[in-house]
């Protein structure tokens, strides 16, 4: 039986968090490690299902990875010979098992990685990967599910311009370029924060790299890394996560270990739903009004409104004074989740890729059931203002990407609790 998360509401949540590391940094950071010999430490590692399923992967590789709890560092021991096939059960289980295609190829001359499934919010191609990786003189065939990639004389530096600043392609052809013959430049790159992040782990390794953060990246290959030590940088969307949940429920949440900087647009959002934000050197606090003013949102790469946020507009402008529209225009199907919110009486009309959504006063409790990580938060959240009891099922995708959600809602007043086999404790304690 799957573990259920039951809220019970109306609650105003009140106190003070602590971000850990980001989940879309470290996975990349992880498998980075691949690309040299010797052993890399990963420091303020979340301690979550993601990061569990990763080492798993690496492990199959051949590495040795070993989690300290205590300490949030991993230490990745990466052999001289790597084996180079990661398997479909590991890859269905989360899609950014994608990004050890890049290193591997580069170390190995060649790789097979199983077509991913991951999170149910839209069809999320390859095609830029495969093709930025042909471009470097990889050849790349789809066999029985797995994609093969085999470049016997190495990669070799290209220009790419990506269709679109993907996040997981500018990553794969940033890894792989590390160790190309020559001089590769992506234009058109993603320039999240995490893409900095990853740089900066590689740069220490010793590669070669301009531009990360901005829309050139430029890399010179060098013959071979070395390990290194590097500490993931905050989770900006858990930080975000905590910000909508104070807006949400009119509550005041100081959130620490966070970087406001990388959260620009979405303060700004959440200034003009009402919210009083202050900025704190270790991070920000949010005071939510007792009632949110309805946002107009439109999802976009960074620095625009992150998609990963965009389940929290929705619940926000559920309860909000008006009518909010949102636009998604990152992942198509990323809708899922507002038929359960109707669910809790949410008035949302979805049109292509807009959703229109009108206020309520209030939400009423229901099960409901989370189909995505982001989406599952959102409905707990939702189930914070909702009268009576709330069941929020598919904890699973939580738990991929959030350490401990329901003790730190507990922390901050919230009615909560897990329901099932495992307790977040108990579960979280080893890797
Ligand atoms: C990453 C994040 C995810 C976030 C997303 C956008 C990780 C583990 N996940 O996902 O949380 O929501 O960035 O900020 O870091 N696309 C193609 N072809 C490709 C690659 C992408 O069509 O070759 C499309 C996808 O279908 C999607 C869009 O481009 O519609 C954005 O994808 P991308 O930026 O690559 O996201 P991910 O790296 O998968």
């Amino acid at each position: 039986m799957e573990d259920v998360i039951v809220v019970s509401g109306p609650a105003v949540l009140n106190g003070a968090v602590e971000v850990s590391g980001a989940k879309n940094s470290v996975l990349k950071l992880m498998a980075a490690t691949l690309l040299a010999e010797g052993v890399s430490t990963i420091g303020n590692v979340p301690n979550i299902q993601d990061v569990w399923i990763m080492a798993d992967l690496l492990r199959r590789l051949g590495a040795a990875v070993e989690y300290d709890p205590e300490r949030s560092t991993v230490a990745i021991d990466v052999p001289a010979d790597l084996l180079h096939q990661a398997d479909y059960d590991l890859v269905r289980a989360m899609r950014a098992s994608i990004s050890v295609l890049g290193p591997l190829v580069a170390r190995c001359h060649q790789a097979e990685v199983a077509l991913p499934g991951g999170d149910a919010i839209g069809s999320r191609g390859l095609d830029m990967h495969r093709a930025g990786l042909e471009l470097m003189g990889v050849s790349i065939a789809i066999d029985h599910g797995y994609l093969v990639a085999r470049a016997p004389q190495g990669l070799s530096g290209a220009r790419h311009v990506l269709d679109f600043p993907s996040v997981g392609a500018t990553e794969n052809l940033m890894m792989a370029a590390t160790l190309a013959q020559g001089v590769t430049v992506i234009e058109n790159a993603a320039r999240e924060p995490e893409i900095v992040d990853i740089a900066a782990m590689l740069s220490s390794m010793g590669a070669r790299i301009e531009g990360a953060g901005t829309s050139t990246v430029t890399i010179t290959g060098v013959e071979r890394l070395s390990p290194a030590a590097h500490d993931v940088l905050p989770d900006r969307i858990v930080a975000g996560t905590w910000a909508f949940a104070a807006a949400v429920t009119g509550g005041t949440v100081t959130v620490r270990r966070s970087r406001a900087q990388d959260l620009g647009v979405v303060l700004d959002k959440l200034t003009q739903a009402g919210c009083r934000i202050s900025i704190e050197p270790d991070g920000f606090t949010v005071a939510g009004p007792e009632r949110p003013l309805p946002i107009n949102v439109s999802t976009l790469p960074y620095p625009g409104f992150p998609t990963d946020l965009q389940p929290f507009v929705v619940a926000l402008n559920a309860v909000a004074d008006g009518s909010g529209m949102v636009t998604e225009n990152v992942f198509e199907a990323r809708w899922g989740f507002t038929s359960e919110l109707a669910r809790l009486g949410a008035v949302v009309r979805l049109d292509g890729h807009h959703a229109l959504i009108k206020g309520v006063e209030r939400l009423s409790g229901a099960p409901v059931e989370a189909n995505d990580i982001r989406a599952g938060a959102a409905l707990v959240i939702a189930g914070l203002v909702a009268d009576g009891v709330t069941e929020v099922h598919g904890v699973s995708h939580i738990d991929r990407g959030y350490e401990r959600f329901v003790e730190h809602l507990t922390g901050l007043g919230a009615q909560i609790e897990r329901r099932g086999l495992s307790s977040e404790r108990d579960m979280f304690a080893t890797l």
